[in-house]
């Protein structure tokens, strides 16, 4: 029977790789988030995963649910939305297409729209490079991405999320969900761009949601933090959604989730957004 091992939320932005060069002025603002990867990684090898299903909030879809079920991702990545930032970024990760399809037929056994894709030519969004870029780097373990819709509802991924648990669990594999995702995703406007923006909230207000977020998920009110969820979505701009976060609660189980909360590195602004790595235990 196959298993769910390890759950987390966790950040992809940019920066953290950018951070990597030698002279990078974000080096040190970026090294606990990198650290804090870095040690899911380790858990992840220590609890044998062998498959990581990636709710990608940077792979947006118009027209329904999408899985990248190839059977290896291979490609040279140049981001089409921040090519200044991420260029040329060669990946070769095996993929779980019997997983992948698995969800697909779960999801589809309720009426959702979604499609398993077995395209060569459908190369990883960063949402997903970038996590397993730290806890994955030489693809010791398979990667499942999903794509989040942008003209969806709380039920519909819902849905999907629960469809992964289920697939999950009547598979043979050691599975890692990673919601791939922002908490709050207010980004600096145009005109403010500028070395602080790598560094600093574009809102106050969502920086005070957020930090009441991280509270919640500390004292195991997920009820609570399930009842705001579709107003933290929408009033603190949530990136897809927050579509990520909604999949990776109905895998953990909705509001009867008790797991422990571990946040890994502090809160950190990136580029307005608000950003964490917390690991959603599930022992
Ligand atoms: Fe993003």
């Amino acid at each position: 029977m196959g298993k769910l091992v390890l759950a987390a939320k966790v950040s992809h932005v940019p920066s953290l790789m950018l951070s990597e060069a030698p002279d990078s002025p974000l080096k040190q603002a970026r090294a606990p988030a990198v650290e804090a990867l870095c040690e899911l990684g380790r858990r992840a090898r220590t609890r044998e995963v062998t498959t990581f299903v990636v709710f990608d909030t940077h792979w947006l879809s118009n027209f329904g649910y999408h899985i990248n079920a190839n059977a290896q991702h291979r490609g040279s990545f140049t981001s089409h939305e921040a090519p200044h930032m991420i260029q040329d970024l060669r990946y070769d990760l095996p993929g779980d297409t019997a997983l992948a399809e698995a969800i697909a037929a779960q999801a589809q056994g309720t009426g959702l729209k979604v499609l398993a894709h077995k395209v060569p030519t459908l190369g990883l969004e960063y949402g997903t490079i970038v996590p397993m870029h730290y806890l994955n780097p030489d693809g010791w373990a398979k990667v499942v991405s999903i794509a989040q819709p942008l003209f969806t509802t709380l039920d519909e991924s819902r849905a999907l999320g629960e469809a992964v648990r289920r697939a999950i669990d009547q598979s043979d594999e050691r599975v890692a969900i990673l919601a791939s995702g922002s908490l709050s995703h207010r980004l600096w406007p145009n005109k403010d761009l500028g070395p602080d923006a790598w560094t600093s909230i574009a809102s106050e207000f969502n920086r005070q949601v957020d930090l009441r977020v991280l509270q919640l998920w500390q004292e195991r009110r997920y009820a609570e933090f399930i009842a705001m969820l579709p107003d933290y979505a929408v009033k603190c701009n949530g990136e897809g959604g927050m579509g990520d976060t909604i999949m990776l609660f109905a895998a953990l189980g909705w509001d009867a989730y008790h797991g422990a909360a571990e946040q890994l590195c502090d809160y950190f602004p990136s580029s307005g957004s608000g950003q964490v790595n917390v690991e959603f235990h599930v022992s």
